[in-house]
Protein backbone atom coordinates (compact mmCIF):
# COMPACT_ATOMS: atom_id res chain seq x y z
CA UNK A 1 0.00 0.00 0.00
CA UNK A 2 1.37 3.22 -1.38
CA UNK A 3 2.34 5.91 2.05
CA UNK A 4 -0.34 8.65 1.74
CA UNK A 5 1.87 11.91 2.43
CA UNK A 6 0.73 15.77 2.24
CA UNK A 7 4.43 18.27 1.64
CA UNK A 8 4.73 21.33 3.00
CA UNK A 9 7.14 23.23 1.12
CA UNK A 10 8.68 26.83 -0.09
CA UNK A 11 9.99 25.46 -3.61
CA UNK A 12 13.01 26.29 -3.57
CA UNK A 13 14.96 24.32 -6.01
CA UNK A 14 15.77 21.24 -3.36
CA UNK A 15 11.77 21.43 -2.88
CA UNK A 16 11.19 21.06 -6.70
CA UNK A 17 13.30 17.68 -6.43
CA UNK A 18 11.49 16.43 -3.00
CA UNK A 19 7.59 17.02 -5.75
CA UNK A 20 9.32 15.46 -8.41
CA UNK A 21 10.53 12.47 -6.37
CA UNK A 22 7.13 11.70 -4.50
CA UNK A 23 5.07 12.13 -7.71
CA UNK A 24 7.31 9.62 -9.41
CA UNK A 25 7.59 6.94 -6.83
CA UNK A 26 4.89 4.41 -6.61
CA UNK A 27 5.15 3.99 -2.92
CA UNK A 28 3.72 7.74 -2.55
CA UNK A 29 0.45 8.93 -2.64
CA UNK A 30 0.65 12.33 -3.07
CA UNK A 31 -2.73 14.17 -1.36
CA UNK A 32 -1.69 17.47 -1.18
CA UNK A 33 1.15 20.28 -1.26
CA UNK A 34 0.95 23.13 0.59
CA UNK A 35 2.89 26.02 0.50
CA UNK A 36 4.62 28.32 2.96
CA UNK A 37 7.03 31.46 3.26
CA UNK A 38 10.70 30.36 3.54
CA UNK A 39 13.15 30.31 0.68
CA UNK A 40 10.82 32.97 -1.19
CA UNK A 41 7.59 35.21 -0.28
CA UNK A 42 4.72 33.04 -0.47
CA UNK A 43 3.46 34.28 -3.83
CA UNK A 44 6.71 33.42 -5.25
CA UNK A 45 7.11 29.37 -3.97
CA UNK A 46 3.23 29.33 -4.78
CA UNK A 47 3.53 29.97 -8.28
CA UNK A 48 6.59 27.73 -8.20
CA UNK A 49 4.61 24.72 -6.60
CA UNK A 50 2.23 24.99 -9.54
CA UNK A 51 5.07 25.30 -12.08
CA UNK A 52 6.94 21.83 -10.78
CA UNK A 53 3.70 20.54 -10.93
CA UNK A 54 3.38 21.24 -14.87
CA UNK A 55 6.78 20.04 -14.72
CA UNK A 56 6.01 16.78 -13.22
CA UNK A 57 2.71 16.53 -14.38
CA UNK A 58 1.00 16.39 -11.26
CA UNK A 59 -2.94 16.43 -11.67
CA UNK A 60 -5.68 15.89 -9.21
CA UNK A 61 -3.47 17.04 -6.15
CA UNK A 62 -4.93 19.95 -4.46
CA UNK A 63 -2.54 22.77 -3.78
CA UNK A 64 -2.99 25.21 -1.75
CA UNK A 65 -1.39 28.59 -0.21
CA UNK A 66 -0.42 29.18 3.59
CA UNK A 67 1.30 32.12 5.82
CA UNK A 68 2.67 35.04 4.40
CA UNK A 69 5.00 35.46 7.16
CA UNK A 70 6.51 33.44 10.22
CA UNK A 71 4.94 32.93 13.44
CA UNK A 72 6.26 35.96 15.52
CA UNK A 73 9.92 37.14 13.17
CA UNK A 74 10.14 39.37 10.30
CA UNK A 75 10.35 37.17 7.00
CA UNK A 76 13.84 36.10 5.88
CA UNK A 77 14.34 34.20 2.82
CA UNK A 78 17.11 32.51 0.73
CA UNK A 79 17.88 34.24 -2.33
CA UNK A 80 21.08 34.11 -2.18
CA UNK A 81 20.73 29.97 -2.39
CA UNK A 82 17.47 29.95 -4.37
CA UNK A 83 17.53 32.65 -6.42
CA UNK A 84 15.36 35.97 -6.96
CA UNK A 85 12.57 33.77 -8.05
CA UNK A 86 12.96 31.07 -5.74
CA UNK A 87 13.62 28.37 -8.51
CA UNK A 88 16.94 29.82 -10.07
CA UNK A 89 18.29 28.57 -13.26
CA UNK A 90 15.09 27.16 -15.06
CA UNK A 91 12.68 29.02 -17.15
CA UNK A 92 9.34 28.35 -15.25
CA UNK A 93 6.08 27.12 -17.64
CA UNK A 94 2.85 28.13 -16.75
CA UNK A 95 0.74 26.43 -14.34
CA UNK A 96 -1.92 23.96 -15.87
CA UNK A 97 -4.30 24.09 -12.77
CA UNK A 98 -4.97 26.64 -9.99
CA UNK A 99 -5.07 26.55 -6.69
CA UNK A 100 -7.16 24.74 -4.43
CA UNK A 101 -9.20 27.97 -2.67
CA UNK A 102 -8.67 27.41 1.04
CA UNK A 103 -6.16 28.31 3.25
CA UNK A 104 -3.23 25.74 3.62
CA UNK A 105 -3.63 25.13 7.07
CA UNK A 106 -7.71 24.28 6.62
CA UNK A 107 -6.11 22.20 3.27
CA UNK A 108 -4.21 20.30 5.69
CA UNK A 109 -7.01 20.02 8.71
CA UNK A 110 -9.71 18.70 5.54
CA UNK A 111 -7.25 16.10 4.49
CA UNK A 112 -6.12 14.69 7.87
CA UNK A 113 -9.71 14.50 8.82
CA UNK A 114 -11.15 13.01 6.30
CA UNK A 115 -8.56 10.13 6.29
CA UNK A 116 -8.37 7.35 8.71
CA UNK A 117 -6.72 7.61 11.75
CA UNK A 118 -2.69 6.77 11.14
CA UNK A 119 -2.71 6.89 7.45
CA UNK A 120 -1.28 10.73 6.87
CA UNK A 121 2.58 11.15 6.88
CA UNK A 122 3.02 15.24 6.89
CA UNK A 123 6.47 15.81 5.12
CA UNK A 124 7.23 19.33 5.81
CA UNK A 125 10.40 20.55 3.77
CA UNK A 126 10.09 24.36 5.27
CA UNK A 127 9.52 26.57 7.89
CA UNK A 128 7.03 24.65 10.13
CA UNK A 129 4.05 27.77 10.51
CA UNK A 130 1.47 25.70 8.47
CA UNK A 131 2.36 22.37 10.61
CA UNK A 132 2.47 24.43 14.09
CA UNK A 133 -0.92 26.45 13.08
CA UNK A 134 -2.93 23.35 12.03
CA UNK A 135 -1.89 21.84 15.18
CA UNK A 136 -3.31 24.90 17.46
CA UNK A 137 -6.53 25.13 14.99
CA UNK A 138 -7.79 21.68 15.23
CA UNK A 139 -5.00 19.72 18.16
CA UNK A 140 -6.61 16.53 16.99
CA UNK A 141 -4.61 15.97 14.25
CA UNK A 142 -1.55 15.54 16.37
CA UNK A 143 -3.15 12.11 17.16
CA UNK A 144 -4.59 10.95 13.70
CA UNK A 145 -1.64 11.29 11.71
CA UNK A 146 0.28 8.50 11.10
CA UNK A 147 3.95 10.69 11.60
CA UNK A 148 5.94 13.47 10.60
CA UNK A 149 8.82 13.51 8.77
CA UNK A 150 10.56 16.99 8.43
CA UNK A 151 13.93 17.95 6.54
CA UNK A 152 15.00 20.68 9.19
CA UNK A 153 17.28 21.30 12.02
CA UNK A 154 20.47 19.31 12.73
CA UNK A 155 22.04 17.97 15.94
CA UNK A 156 25.68 19.45 15.44
CA UNK A 157 25.79 22.35 13.01
CA UNK A 158 23.38 24.58 11.50
CA UNK A 159 23.24 26.80 7.96
CA UNK A 160 22.02 29.65 8.58
CA UNK A 161 23.76 30.34 11.61
CA UNK A 162 26.55 28.48 13.11
CA UNK A 163 23.79 26.06 14.62
CA UNK A 164 20.32 27.01 13.33
CA UNK A 165 19.08 26.02 9.99
CA UNK A 166 17.11 27.50 8.12
CA UNK A 167 13.73 25.65 8.04
CA UNK A 168 13.88 26.05 11.54
CA UNK A 169 15.23 29.06 12.63
CA UNK A 170 13.10 31.11 9.82
CA UNK A 171 10.09 30.53 12.46
CA UNK A 172 11.90 29.58 15.79
CA UNK A 173 8.39 29.45 17.42
CA UNK A 174 6.33 27.27 15.15
CA UNK A 175 9.15 24.87 15.01
CA UNK A 176 9.07 24.89 19.20
CA UNK A 177 5.26 23.46 18.66
CA UNK A 178 6.04 21.21 16.01
CA UNK A 179 8.54 19.47 18.08
CA UNK A 180 6.73 19.73 21.28
CA UNK A 181 3.32 18.00 20.01
CA UNK A 182 3.70 14.87 20.48
CA UNK A 183 3.10 12.87 17.42
CA UNK A 184 6.03 10.58 16.20
CA UNK A 185 8.56 13.19 14.52
CA UNK A 186 11.74 12.47 12.39
CA UNK A 187 14.44 14.72 12.07
CA UNK A 188 16.17 14.59 8.92
CA UNK A 189 18.57 17.61 9.49
CA UNK A 190 21.48 18.88 7.97
CA UNK A 191 23.75 16.13 9.65
CA UNK A 192 21.79 13.82 7.26
CA UNK A 193 21.32 15.78 3.94
CA UNK A 194 24.69 17.04 3.91
CA UNK A 195 25.33 13.42 2.79
CA UNK A 196 23.00 13.70 -0.22
CA UNK A 197 25.60 15.79 -2.54
CA UNK A 198 25.01 15.64 -5.88
CA UNK A 199 28.13 14.39 -7.27
CA UNK A 200 29.34 14.70 -11.08
CA UNK A 201 28.05 11.34 -11.57
CA UNK A 202 24.86 11.76 -10.19
CA UNK A 203 24.32 14.52 -12.10
CA UNK A 204 25.02 12.21 -15.52
CA UNK A 205 22.98 10.25 -14.35
CA UNK A 206 19.92 12.10 -14.23
CA UNK A 207 20.97 13.68 -17.33
CA UNK A 208 20.78 10.18 -19.13
CA UNK A 209 17.33 10.15 -18.41
CA UNK A 210 16.83 12.32 -21.28
CA UNK A 211 13.50 14.13 -20.45
CA UNK A 212 11.60 17.74 -20.15
CA UNK A 213 11.15 17.06 -16.28
CA UNK A 214 15.55 15.17 -16.01
CA UNK A 215 16.43 18.58 -17.83
CA UNK A 216 14.29 20.89 -15.46
CA UNK A 217 16.17 18.91 -12.50
CA UNK A 218 19.20 19.27 -14.22
CA UNK A 219 19.58 23.04 -14.82
CA UNK A 220 17.99 23.53 -11.31
CA UNK A 221 20.84 21.77 -9.92
CA UNK A 222 23.49 23.24 -11.35
CA UNK A 223 22.15 26.72 -10.30
CA UNK A 224 21.81 24.98 -6.73
CA UNK A 225 25.45 23.56 -7.18
CA UNK A 226 26.76 26.99 -8.09
CA UNK A 227 25.23 29.20 -4.99
CA UNK A 228 26.15 26.25 -2.33
CA UNK A 229 29.63 26.31 -3.47
CA UNK A 230 29.75 30.37 -3.14
CA UNK A 231 27.55 31.06 -0.50
CA UNK A 232 28.33 27.79 1.73
CA UNK A 233 31.47 26.54 0.07
CA UNK A 234 30.07 23.01 -1.14
CA UNK A 235 32.12 20.98 -3.64
CA UNK A 236 28.88 19.70 -4.90
CA UNK A 237 25.41 20.53 -3.21
CA UNK A 238 23.91 18.86 -0.74
CA UNK A 239 20.06 18.46 -1.81
CA UNK A 240 17.88 18.64 1.39
CA UNK A 241 14.49 18.02 0.99
CA UNK A 242 14.18 14.92 -1.31
CA UNK A 243 15.57 13.31 1.89
CA UNK A 244 12.31 13.40 3.77
CA UNK A 245 10.61 11.75 1.38
CA UNK A 246 13.12 9.32 0.76
CA UNK A 247 12.60 7.99 4.47
CA UNK A 248 9.33 7.34 4.18
CA UNK A 249 9.67 5.40 0.69
CA UNK A 250 12.11 3.63 2.44
CA UNK A 251 13.34 4.24 5.98
CA UNK A 252 16.08 1.23 5.65
CA UNK A 253 17.41 4.17 3.57
CA UNK A 254 19.02 5.90 6.48
CA UNK A 255 19.75 5.25 10.20
CA UNK A 256 18.04 6.69 12.67
CA UNK A 257 18.36 7.25 16.23
CA UNK A 258 16.07 8.51 18.81
CA UNK A 259 16.82 11.09 21.01
CA UNK A 260 14.38 13.88 22.51
CA UNK A 261 15.07 17.57 20.77
CA UNK A 262 13.83 20.83 21.37
CA UNK A 263 14.16 23.99 20.30
CA UNK A 264 16.20 27.04 21.77
CA UNK A 265 14.01 30.13 21.59
CA UNK A 266 15.84 32.88 23.45
CA UNK A 267 19.20 32.27 22.90
CA UNK A 268 21.64 35.48 21.46
CA UNK A 269 23.67 32.53 19.53
CA UNK A 270 21.59 29.94 19.35
CA UNK A 271 18.13 30.90 18.52
CA UNK A 272 16.48 28.09 16.13
CA UNK A 273 19.00 25.41 17.32
CA UNK A 274 17.60 22.13 17.14
CA UNK A 275 18.80 21.16 20.79
CA UNK A 276 19.10 17.11 20.79
CA UNK A 277 19.47 14.74 23.60
CA UNK A 278 22.12 11.82 23.03
CA UNK A 279 22.59 10.90 26.79
CA UNK A 280 20.75 7.94 26.43
CA UNK A 281 18.37 5.67 28.63
CA UNK A 282 17.04 8.37 31.27
CA UNK A 283 16.18 10.69 28.95
CA UNK A 284 14.50 8.52 26.00
CA UNK A 285 11.21 7.55 28.27
CA UNK A 286 8.37 8.99 26.17
CA UNK A 287 10.51 10.32 23.67
CA UNK A 288 8.63 10.67 20.30
CA UNK A 289 11.66 12.10 18.35
CA UNK A 290 14.12 10.66 16.42
CA UNK A 291 16.87 11.57 14.05
CA UNK A 292 18.45 11.05 11.24
CA UNK A 293 22.16 9.86 10.78
CA UNK A 294 23.49 8.54 7.91
CA UNK A 295 22.40 7.79 4.39
CA UNK A 296 22.90 5.80 1.71
CA UNK A 297 23.54 7.88 -0.90
CA UNK A 298 23.82 5.21 -3.63
CA UNK A 299 19.89 4.44 -2.90
CA UNK A 300 19.32 7.82 -2.15
CA UNK A 301 19.59 8.99 -5.95
CA UNK A 302 18.89 5.73 -7.36
CA UNK A 303 15.33 6.47 -5.85
CA UNK A 304 15.17 9.68 -7.32
CA UNK A 305 16.25 8.32 -10.67
CA UNK A 306 13.31 6.06 -10.84
CA UNK A 307 11.25 8.52 -10.30
CA UNK A 308 12.01 11.02 -13.03
CA UNK A 309 12.41 7.74 -14.89
CA UNK A 310 8.90 6.22 -13.74
CA UNK A 311 7.69 10.64 -14.62
CA UNK A 312 8.80 10.01 -18.45
CA UNK A 313 8.93 12.53 -21.28
CA UNK A 314 6.47 15.85 -20.29
CA UNK A 315 5.77 18.31 -23.03
CA UNK A 316 6.10 21.60 -21.98
C1 LIG B 1 16.43 23.90 3.88
O1 LIG B 1 16.36 25.32 3.72
C2 LIG B 1 15.82 25.64 2.47
O2 LIG B 1 16.53 26.69 1.89
C3 LIG B 1 15.87 24.38 1.65
O3 LIG B 1 14.80 24.34 0.72
C4 LIG B 1 15.76 23.29 2.68
O4 LIG B 1 14.41 23.00 2.97
C5 LIG B 1 17.88 23.50 4.08
O5 LIG B 1 18.41 24.12 5.20
CA1 LIG C 1 12.64 23.76 1.49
Amino acid sequence: MAQKIIIDCDPGLDDAVALLLAHGNPDIELLAVTTVVGNQTLEKVTRNALAVARVANITGVPFAAGSVRPLVRKIETAAHIHGESGLGGVTLPEPAFSLDPRHAVQLLIDTIMEHPPGTITLVPTAGLTNIALAARLEPRIVERVKQVVLMGGGYHTGNLTPVAEFNIRIDPEAAHIVFNEKWPLTMVGLDLTHQAVATPQVMAKIAAVGTNPAKFVVDLLEFYGNSCREAEGFEHPPVHDPCAVAYVIDPTIMTVRKAPVDIELNGKLTRGMTVTDFRGSAALEGCHTQVAVKLDHGRFWDLVIDALTRIGEVEL
